[in-house]
């Protein structure tokens, strides 16, 4: 079986989605998945920036260092680089299918579509919030990761 390899898709790549690939990271770590992670943003206004200061204090919280991280936009190989590709919003959802080339073989879906009694749902955008939304976005990603996880590990 190929390796999976997640790209975790919301609008910036500075909020939603970089906690989403660390919570992924961290549970696949912890379960001794072998799988692949990135993350990136159906937008281009923060290209190259780090995640949002609050985005990071709340990995920090949970000892996960994502400073290192950098926001890109998605493009077309996306599509074939990577098995499966997670929208953390409805709207995140339907503007990748309007830029997914017809011949695109990865798997697409909502986040929250993995998780248990939260199928159709959006990670609430956190970004003109404050931070209790960012604690927030880590309960919905930490969830959807555990059960990515478990599913790709069965
Ligand atoms: P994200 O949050 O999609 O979770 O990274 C946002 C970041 C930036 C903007 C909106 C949402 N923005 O409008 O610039």
């Amino acid at each position: 079986m190929t390796q999976p390899a997640l790209l975790f898709v919301c609008l910036g790549n500075i909020c939603r989605s970089p906690l989403a690939e660390a919570a992924f990271r961290h549970e696949a770590a912890r379960a001794g998945l072998m799988a692949a992670a990135d993350s990136a943003g159906t937008g281009n206004w923060h290209v190259g920036h780090p995640p949002d200061s609050r985005a990071l204090a709340e990995a920090a919280r949970h000892g996960i260092d994502i400073s290192g991280l950098r926001a890109r936009q998605v493009r077309a190989d996306d599509f074939h680089a990577f098995t499966h590709i997670l929208a953390l919003d409805r709207q995140n959802l339907a503007d990748l299918r309007l830029i997914a080339p017809p011949t695109a073989t990865a798997r697409l879906s909502l986040l929250l579509d993995h998780v248990d009694g939260r199928a159709g749902q959006s990670v609430a955008d956190p970004y003109f919030g404050d931070e209790s939304g960012f604690a927030e976005t880590w309960r919905d990603v930490s969830l959807a990761a555990a059960a990515l996880v478990r599913k790709l590990a069965d």
